[in-house]
């Protein structure tokens, strides 16, 4: 960490008042900046150089419309979990050859859908490819193997080995490609993602390297994807190092080139990086609104309950935690440990426990970093709260709102006797 950063903590985005943004915008409020992300998409688009490589955004991690214009802007695909996902990517303008459906346990008007809207698909298991034969018989198709090799900062995100419910073991590869042959469809993509957030380039590179020892027993391919999961340092206030792309791209490119030179046919690569694009891009901006001592604990009262952020109550996940009063960061301040909790009525609703931080008061902001993926995509109204506004600030440097907040209007929309 250097000088500049301990005086001030973590620059919010330029010179912005978080303070005056609330007042804008209402808290909470999902703040992005617009270069962060802009940058993310090139450095992913990047990532192996080998000609037609393919960086999917998966949209799963924030699917914004004016993000999601940006990354087709940028030139980068996408890949979707459901049909609603597949609209969202046609909304923002994603034309469907730069679409992959990669869903989980789908039925046959989901495998439809994207079959009508010309969208490649590919199914993870055996019921799924049959499904898909009787559904769209004679298409070209591709299969989401599990290479065995899982990754990822908490059990729920590993989603390769043994113990997950994703993909198609290599021991039943035979009989998917017998099934294939039943519904005459051609087997030309596989897929994998062993899981989200690693930090280090080794599992990876281990399973690309053994993805594509599979991929050289499939006779027609013309893609390839190794799926996503590259991590972001979460703890930048205490000096965690970003994952080295460079090192984990050259890798990747000798392998991916390596292969190529020795299969027949023409082989688009892809990835599929969902967090790395967005999460730094986004912070969550909230208030202090109470403080309390009890059973030896201090808590800080705010406005961020897992309604707004679930990434700590789901995974114990860490972001980094500022505080600003009258718009000055307070970090270097002495710090003791709090326990900064939110406004939700379950005793879970924790964003860090004992977090070392600067003595807080009623009225100060509360920054949480990094929160641009995996934040409001999985919000909720749960306890009928309003989900937050989202607020990008642009290359410009202007903010601009890219989506409103909620309204008790909305909290009705749905019923039909309200
Ligand atoms: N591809 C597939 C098939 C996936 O299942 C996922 C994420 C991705 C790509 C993108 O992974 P990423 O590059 O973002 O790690 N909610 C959790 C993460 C769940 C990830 C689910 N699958 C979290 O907040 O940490």
């Amino acid at each position: 960490m250097n000088q500049e950063q301990t005086r001030t903590g973590r620059q919010l985005f330029g010179t912005f008042n978080p303070q005056d943004l609330l007042e804008k915008y209402g808290s909470p409020l999902y703040l992005y900046d617009e270069q962060t992300f802009r940058s993310r998409c090139r450095e992913m688009k990047k990532l192996i150089d080998y000609p037609g490589f393919t960086a999917n955004y998966s949209i799963k991690a924030n699917s914004n419309l004016s993000l999601l214009r940006i990354a087709h802007e940028e030139g980068l695909f996408a890949d979707a979990m459901s049909p609603g996902e597949i609209h969202m990517l046609e909304k923002a303008g994603f034309e469907p050859e730069r679409i992959f459906f990669i869903p989980n346990n789908v039925d046959a008007d989901e495998l439809q859908f994207a079959v009508s809207h010309q969208v490649m698909v590919s199914v993870d298991s055996l019921s799924q490819l049959a499904l898909l034969g009787r559904t769209a018989p004679g298409i070209e198709a591709a299969i989401r193997l599990n290479p065995g090799i899982g990754a990822g900062h908490h059990k729920k995100v590993v989603t390769a080995g043994k113990k997950t419910k994703f993909g198609i073991p290599e021991d039943q590869i035979l009989e998917a490609l017998q099934i294939a042959e039943t519904y005459q469809l051609k087997i030309a993509g596989i897929n994998q993602h062993i899981g989200s957030l690693f930090m280090t380039p080794d599992s990876y590179v281990a399973a690309v390297q053994h993805f594509l020892e599979l991929a050289a027993t499939f006779p027609n391919l013309r893609l390839i994807d190794f799926g996503g999961g590259f991590g972001i340092p979460y703890r930048k206030m205490s000096g965690e190092t970003r994952l080295d792309l460079k090192d984990l791209g050259q890798q990747v490119t000798a392998l991916v080139r390596e292969f190529a030179a020795h299969y027949p046919n023409q082989v688009t690569f892809k990835i599929e990086p969902g967090r790395y694009i967005v999460a730094e891009s986004g912070a969550l901006i909230g208030r202090v609104l109470a403080l309390k001592t009890q059973g030896g604990t201090q808590y800080i009262g705010t406005d961020l309950g897992f309604n707004v952020l679930m990434r700590p109550i789901l995974y114990d996940s860490h972001h980094d935690i500022e505080l600003f009063r009258d718009g000055n960061s307070l970090f270097g301040q002495p710090e003791t440990p709090f326990t900064v909790v939110g406004n939700i009525c379950e005793s879970g609703d924790i964003l860090a426990h004992d977090r070392l931080l600067p003595q807080a008061a009623e009225g100060d902001v509360i920054v949480i970093h990094d929160a641009g993926a995996y934040g409001y995509a999985m919000s909720s109204s749960y306890n009928n709260r309003l989900r937050p506004a989202e607020v990008m600030i642009t290359t410009q440097g202007q903010d601009v709102l890219i989506r409103r907040r909620e309204t008790f209007d909305d909290l009705l929309a749905l019923f039909p006797d309200a």
